[in-house]
């Protein structure tokens, strides 16, 4: 069918007045400004895919491992891709090296040689990711937590106030397990933290497990990372949710379904790993022993995004920690969901706790002063065995924590 060429000019005029009304209602409608910027973020973080697979019903993309979102950071823009730190810290394969290795991790499937993998980000994910960055619970602990609040504690920090203090990398051995009968407001997290502080514009790094339905939209255990650079005031990220972190792995993928997890009593799976600083670089390393090799690097954060951390970092802490809405009657379950002494295969546990020195040296936490902090006693424990290795060959220095434990 064909229109005469006036009603056609007609038609396209309409389109265009009935279009420039919507364009300046958009001034007025902050929900729709959001979107588009939702929009425009979710161009930047997902890019080109050379493949994607499916991975524990996640979409995964291999992108370019030059083009990845981490080199959109208005600070990143002249980083250099480090595929490898220039050094490894002395000591680094201690004690796996003593006889068989402690259970950990299978890793499945990868990326192509030259691409690395990122879970596709959704609208919904970088909304979520907004909300959670917002929580009390993302935040660094100090030495002695007011009791009553929504977040609570089953983990150990070294002093959080003493800048003096240097420390140039941090490595556990932690257990995971899957929270089944979380509700969708709790959060529970197994963690690694180091910073320069835990108060102002501190810059830090985690790295562990979750139980986040609030982040991720369901309740199963996963990896989570998270930086921030000014004490989550401007900066702050979950995983690569926004630009920033750097992957070089072609197969550990950040936010991804732990798989498999501890079947109590059974089977023990843990996550093995290490953050230290490149002595050369200053940019900040994450090591993840996978299963098949000895520790292989996963990626780091650069140097840029932490300026209180170029030197060293000055606080570690590691352990538990949990929240639940006030409302909500019923604790979360931090580790395992409950305690069991001196049971390794059905407590949660962080082992063979070791820190990097200024030599780039490893080294066992045994003349730090590592404060527990349980600030909910009688339902999360925390006990930190120190040195275990008598009692429980190969673990180390360990902190046991988790709950909710009725005594
Ligand atoms: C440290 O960096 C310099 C300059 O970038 C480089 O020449 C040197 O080889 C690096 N050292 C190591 C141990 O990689
Ligand atoms: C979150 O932290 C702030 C300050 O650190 C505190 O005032 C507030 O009560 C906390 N919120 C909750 C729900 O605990
Ligand atoms: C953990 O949860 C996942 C997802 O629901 C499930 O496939 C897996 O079998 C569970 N594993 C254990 C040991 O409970």
């Amino acid at each position: 069918m064909k229109f005469p060429i006036y009603i056609v000019l007609i038609l396209v005029l309409l389109g265009i007045v009935s279009h420039g009304a919507e364009g300046r209602n958009r001034n007025f409608k902050p929900k729709e400004e959001e979107d588009l910027e939702l929009e425009r973020q979710l161009n930047i973080l997902n890019k080109p895919p050379i493949m994607s697979f499916k991975k524990n019903g996640d979409l995964i993309d291999c992108v370019d491992i030059y083009k990845q979102p981490a080199f959109d950071h208005p600070l990143l823009k002249e980083h250099k891709l480090q595929l490898r730190p220039s050094s490894i810290p002395k000591g680094m394969k201690l004690r796996r090296e003593k006889n068989s290795r402690l259970p950990i991790q299978r890793e499945i499937e990868g990326c192509p040689y030259g691409t690395v993998p990122f879970k596709r980000v959704t609208k919904e994910d970088l909304i979520r990711a907004k909300t959670a960055l917002a929580l009390n619970h993302s935040r660094p602990v100090p030495e002695s937590v007011p009791h009553a609040t929504n977040v609570h504690f089953g983990l150990v920090t070294t002093p959080t106030n003493d800048p003096s203090k240097q420390i140039y990398g941090a490595a556990i051995s932690i257990s995971v397990y899957n929270l089944t009968d979380q509700i969708s407001s709790q959060i529970s997290q197994a963690l690694l933290w180091i910073g320069s502080g835990i108060q102002g514009s501190y810059s830090g790094i985690e790295y562990g497990w979750t139980v986040n339905q609030g982040l991720y939209g369901d309740g199963l255990s996963r990896t989570y990372s998270l930086w921030t650079g000014d004490g989550l005031q401007n900066t702050g990220c979950f995983n690569a949710v926004c630009p920033g972190y750097v992957q070089v792995s072609q197969k550990r993928i950040m936010g991804e379904a732990n798989h498999p997890v501890t079947v109590p009593g059974v089977d023990v799976y843990a996550m093995e790993f290490k953050i230290f600083r490149d002595p050369n670089t200053s940019n900040w390393w994450l090591f993840e022993n996978l299963g098949d090799t000895a520790d292989e690097p996963v990626g780091y954060w650069p140097k840029e995004l932490f300026p209180a951390m170029a030197d060293s970092a000055h606080v570690v802490q590691l352990g538990g920690k949990v929240s639940t809405p006030l409302n909500v009657p019923n604790p979360a379950g931090m580790g395992s969901g409950t305690y069991v002494p001196d049971d390794f295969t059905r407590t949660c546990y962080a082992s063979n706790i070791q820190f990097v020195d200024s030599n780039f040296q490893f080294y066992e936490p045994k003349d730090e002063r590592m404060t527990v902090v349980a600030d909910v006693p009688g339902t999360y424990e925390a006990h930190y065995l120190g040195d275990a290795e008598k009692e429980h060959p190969k673990r180390g220095y360990t902190l046991l924590f988790g709950g909710p434990h009725y005594l």
